[in-house]
């Protein structure tokens, strides 16, 4: 009897409890501290004073949105566009570092009423008077930003990378499908024990972008070596570049299809000169229209089963919206925001086993920006069955979290 009461008491203990953390983890309306179940209210968030133990309510306060990157920063719990006036470069070297990245290339403006109607209100503007305090601070740091009226009608709009561009691309008709020498440069070969296991794609001098299923389980560094440059694969004793770190997606599960995505920091950076480039990720809310052609590569096999390919192959591929992917006799029920198909229905061209986290790559006006990752999909290049990628427009935060926090402590 006793037992039995003890076990009544434990059971609801551990029900109380069990209800009390998930309504922490819950924190309606509120911003939940991520390490710890600690909820902020939401204009806690990005107001420039750390109330996180780890400091993540002051992190991803910065987005570029659009297809021109206008600069917005979050804000009382709203993202607002940046107005131009009292803009300077010392804030974009900021705003760059918040987004993770190394460098700074330049800002410039655009009138408001040429950026996308979503981004034209909330405009706000960053006034900083004592210019010493520059280089330290965080944009979206409150006692800077002030409602405007936004007088010049201008709004902000930055670089961060030189990024997307094919300089040593010549278009010269290329054999069969196998990729020319400069082709895509941002291709990058991951080999894992010494053999090409997945695809990746450079991002920054830095980063490697690719898929969580080629990591899962492997998130070693020392474990992996990667080959950049290359059209054939290398034979032995090629030159290799060491991995320092491994990050993949924590909601990723292999049993599952979404959050397919990891990140591979360099031990040292990358020198770009024509054969190794980066290539540009879209920005907040670009949206890669249905039927546009974009591009695949890889070394993966050339059929289902098959071996992977000595050269790197690439083929022309359409993008698919997700209704016509999620059509009965397709892939219905499979697909979600995180993923995009690309491809044919008839079948005939397709990414396949060993192209995985390779990119899926986009070209819009001159600058190719990397629309999806080499995610999976049923066999290779069957009818019905088209190839489906990661969502890099849905994978934006966590990839500029992952690079911002990576950088917190350097100078
Ligand atoms: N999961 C595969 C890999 O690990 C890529 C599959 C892509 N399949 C497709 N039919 N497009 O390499």
């Amino acid at each position: 009897m006793e037992l039995l009461f003890g076990g009544c008491v434990l059971v609801v203990v551990t029900l109380t409890l069990g209800i009390g953390l998930g309504v922490g983890l819950s924190c309606e309306g509120k911003f939940r501290c991520g390490t710890s179940s600690r909820c902020i209210s939401i204009s806690a968030q990005c107001d420039g004073i750390v109330d996180c133990e780890e400091g993540e309510d002051e992190l991803s306060c910065v987005r570029l949105s659009g297809k021109s990157s206008v600069l917005q920063v979050r804000s009382e719990g709203e993202w607002k566009t940046v107005c131009s006036d009292e803009w300077n470069s010392a804030l974009g070297v900021s705003a760059c570092k918040q987004l993770g990245y190394a460098r700074y290339v330049e800002s410039s403006s655009l009138p408001c009423s040429s950026i996308e109607q979503d981004f034209q209100n909330n405009l706000i503007s960053i006034n900083i008077n004592r210019s010493g305090l520059q280089q330290a601070i965080k944009i979206h740091n409150a006692s800077h930003l002030s409602k405007t009226q936004c007088s010049s009608g201008r709004v902000t709009t930055i670089k961060c990378l030189d990024c997307g561009t094919r300089p040593r691309f010549s278009r010269r008709i290329v054999g069969g499908n196998v990729s020319a020498s400069g082709q895509f440069p941002w291709q990058v070969s991951l080999h894992f024990q010494n053999e090409h296991l997945c695809g990746g794609s450079i991002i920054t001098s830095q980063w490697i972008l690719t898929a969580a299923h080629c990591v899962y389980g492997f998130a070693y560094p020392t474990l992996w070596a990667l080959h950049v440059g290359l059209i054939e694969q290398p034979v032995n004793g090629a030159q290799a570049l060491a991995v320092e770190k491994i990050i993949y997606h924590d909601r990723y599960r292999p049993k599952g299809l979404d959050y397919d995505i990891a990140l591979m920091k360099l031990a040292e950076p990358l020198i770009f000169n024509g054969y190794v480039e980066p290539i540009c990720l879209p920005n907040f809310g670009e949206n890669f229209e249905d039927g546009l052609i974009c591009w695949i590569s890889g070394w993966g096999a050339s059929e289902d089963g098959g071996e992977g390919s000595v050269s790197m192959h690439s083929a022309r591929v359409p993008l698919i919206s997700t209704k016509v992917c999620s059509q009965p006799g397709v892939y219905q029920g499979f697909i979600s925001s995180w993923m995009i198909c690309a491809g044919y229905l008839e079948g005939g061209t397709d990414s396949c086993q060993g192209d995985s986290g390779g990119p899926l790559a986009c070209e819009d006006m001159a600058v190719w920006k990397l629309v999806g990752a080499t995610s999976w999909g049923q066999g290779c290049a069957e009818r019905n069955k088209p190839g489906v990628y990661t969502r890099i427009t849905q994978s934006l935060y966590w990839i500029h979290l992952q690079m911002e926090v990576s950088r917190e402590g350097e100078t």
